[in-house]
Formats: structure tokens, C-alpha cells, sequence
């Protein structure tokens, strides 16, 4: 890997054009923030889309971005240190003024945090499955990262045709998270009663640690600040209802934690935008483990990523959107934040 460190360990971004040699080492990193700028950002956040094009057209940038370790490269990653540093650059101008005079401090933050989000907005397409199974509930959501998604009855969801609040809403602010139905989705007309909920993570984040909850609001890319906002009110409520979540990992921790949900639940096990980062080998342990302890089993994820449940679809899935499976049967298709529903049969 090639450092752009001067002598002093501050980053200085040369003048001089890139080497022959550089060229074929950042041509990766310049196509990876083009395919972010034209795949991911566009439509999105035009500032993140203008700023990825930009570091794809400097050198300065680019050397910058090519000093960090291969798996710290991702350009939500390096644009989320500097505006956690820095506040939200303006323009490209100046992101490259930032990165020219605070790259290190910069480097260590993205040496230091992940991309681990949290996004409440998932349990809008939650709800429908939950609010039809046999009450209460136990949830215990794996992969649960600050554990946002275990508080889907203390939140407002506004599908369009129908409205709903939590039942004790006096006295909070409740975010609204708004999500698209189609006709067929059955929409709760009232909230699961949920009596025990805990989550498991490799690294849960904790919403009262004003740092963590700083660089959670972070990654929230710029030009969604609804989202935003409505992520900062459920930390509110995070904080005042602190759900468990423990360390440890899907499949080795699983079975101990379901053994503490109480017998006259129903225990749903869930999960959302999970399974990409768990190897095939364990995905498959793992929906084994599920059906070992009987509870229900929520997916709510990539379709390539359980080509078992997507094999069972009679459409073609569509990549862009997550594909919500009860034990293994598709029940809809949802957008990735929660944004959309679209039930199934
Ligand atoms: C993209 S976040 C999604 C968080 C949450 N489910 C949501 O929908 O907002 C993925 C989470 O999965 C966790 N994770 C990844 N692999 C895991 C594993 N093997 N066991 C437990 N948690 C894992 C990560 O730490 C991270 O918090």
C-alpha cells in the first residue's frame, strides 16, 4: 500500500502528477468512487455524488484515500470522518482544503469507526408481520447494533392509508416514519404487545455514549435530514427505554440468549441487513439454529444473500430492494431504510 505520510506522519498532498504505477493502483479506487457516485449517491445525496467524482478526479484525493487500509477505502467511510471532524464539506473545494490540512486527524477516525449503522426506519416493515403472530412477543434481533429496531411499538408509522401510534404516547415525541404500501400489505390497526426484548451484536453501539451516537447521526448521508431527525428522536427514546444488546455473535450466542425470553411469548428471532457480512457457511448454521429453537424467524434482507428464500419467489428479485421472509417463506419486498412495503400475496 502506498503512503501518502510525509516526514512529519501529517498528510501533504503532492503537486506532481500520478506515476504509472500509482495510476494502476488508484484506478481502482477512482472507479469504486465513480460506481459510488453514479450508483449509490445519485438520486440520492447530490452533495455525497459531487464530492465521490471529485476525489475521483485528483491526485491529492486520491493518494489520500489509497493510505488507507483496502477495507477503509469506502467512500461513506472516509466522507463520514471528515463531516464528524468537520461538519459537511460544501463542495469539493472544500473537502480537498479539509483533507490537505487535517488528514491525519481524519485517517485516525477512519482507522477507528466502521460504517455500522442503525436504521429504525426497518421496523415500519417489520410491523405488519409482527402485529399478525400469536401475542405477546419476545424479539430478539441479531445483529442489532444499538438496538433501535427493538423498539418498533414505541414509534409512529404512517403508511399512507393508515396511521399508527404507540399506545402510551403522551409525554414523547415519537418520530413518524413514513413507509409506502401497497394495497395488499396488511397494516396493523393496532401495536404487537412485545414483553421481553433483547438483541445480540458483535459491537453494539450505545446510543448514551454521546460520541457513538454523534458518528451514528453522521453516517446518515447528507440531503436525508428526515431521516436523520427522525433517527435522533428514536436515540431519544433509545435513551429514556434502553434495550439489551449483548456482545457476541449470531450463531454462537444465539441459543443462550433465546433460553432467557420467557416460555409464554412468542419468540421472534430478526433481522435485518445482517447476513451480508456473515459468510455463507454460518448463514446457513444460522437459519438451521433458528429453527431449531421454534420460535419465528423475521429475515428482512438483500435477496442474494438467502438465495434459498429468494429461490422460493416466482418474480425476479429486484436488487435494489430487501426481501422480507417469515421462517422462510417471502412475504414482501421492502426498501432497504424501511421506506416502502410491498406485500406478496
Ligand atoms: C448494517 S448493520 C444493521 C443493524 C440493524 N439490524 C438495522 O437494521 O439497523 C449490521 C449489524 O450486524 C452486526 N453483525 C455483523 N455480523 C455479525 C455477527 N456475525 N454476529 C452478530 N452481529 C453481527 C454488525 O455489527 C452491525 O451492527
Amino acid at each position: 500500500m502506498s503512503s501518502a505520510r510525509g516526514e512529519s506522519g501529517n498528510f501533504h498532498p503532492p503537486n506532481r502528477p500520478l506515476s504509472d504505477s500509482h495510476e494502476a493502483s488508484f484506478g481502482e479506487i477512482r472507479s469504486r468512487y465513480r460506481r459510488f457516485a453514479e450508483h449509490e449517491a445519485k438520486g440520492v445525496s447530490p452533495l455525497y455524488e459531487q464530492l465521490a467524482r471529485a476525489v475521483a478526479g485528483s491526485d491529492a484525493l486520491l493518494r489520500f484515500v489509497a493510505s488507507l487500509p483496502e477495507p477503509k477505502q469506502q467512500p461513506n467511510l472516509v466522507f463520514a470522518a471528515v463531516r464528524h471532524l468537520y461538519g459537511t464539506p460544501r463542495d469539493p473545494a472544500h473537502l480537498a482544503g479539509l483533507v490537505e490540512r487535517h488528514g491525519e486527524p481524519v485517517r485516525a477516525l477512519v482507522l477507528a469507526r466502521s460504517t455500522q449503522t442503525n436504521e429504525p426506519g426497518r421496523c415500519a416493515t417489520l410491523l405488519p408481520v409482527l402485529a399478525r403472530l400469536p401475542q405477546p412477543l419476545a424479539l430478539l434481533e441479531v445483529g442489532a447494533s444499538a438496538g433501535l429496531c427493538l423498539l418498533p411499538d414505541l414509534y409512529a408509522y404512517d403508511y399512507g392509508r393508515v396511521c399508527l401510534r404507540p399506545d402510551n404516547d403522551d409525554g414523547y415525541d415519537a418520530p413518524v416514519f413514513p413507509c409506502r404500501a401497497n394495497e395488499r400489505t396488511p397494516i396493523p390497526e393496532r401495536m404487537p404487545r412485545i414483553v421481553w426484548r433483547a438483541g445480540i451484536d458483535l459491537n453494539p453501539l450505545d446510543v448514551a455514549d454521546p460520541e457513538e451516537a454523534a458518528w451514528l447521526q453522521t453516517l446518515v448521508w447528507p440531503g436525508q435530514e428526515a431521516r436523520a431527525q427522525r433517527l435522533r428522536a428514536a436515540m431519544e427514546i433509545s435513551r429514556a427505554h434502553p434495550p439489551r444488546v449483548v456482545k457476541g455473535d449470531l450463531v454462537h450466542g444465539l441459543r443462550a440468549l433465546a433460553a432467557t425470553a420467557p416460555a409464554d411469548a412468542t419468540l421472534v428471532v430478526f433481522h435485518s441487513a445482517v447476513l451480508f457480512y456473515v459468510d455463507p457457511g454460518q448463514r446457513a448454521r444460522f437459519a438451521e439454529l433458528v429453527r431449531e429453537l421454534g420460535g419465528v424467524w423475521i429475515s428482512n434482507e438483500s435477496p442474494s444473500v438467502l438465495p434459498q428464500v429468494a429461490a422460493r419467489l416466482d418474480v425476479e428479485p429486484r436488487e435494489d430492494r430487501f426481501l422480507l421472509a417469515v421462517d422462510g417463506e417471502p412475504v414482501a419486498f421492502t426498501g432497504p431504510h424501511g421506506q416502502s412495503i410491498d406485500w406478496i400475496s
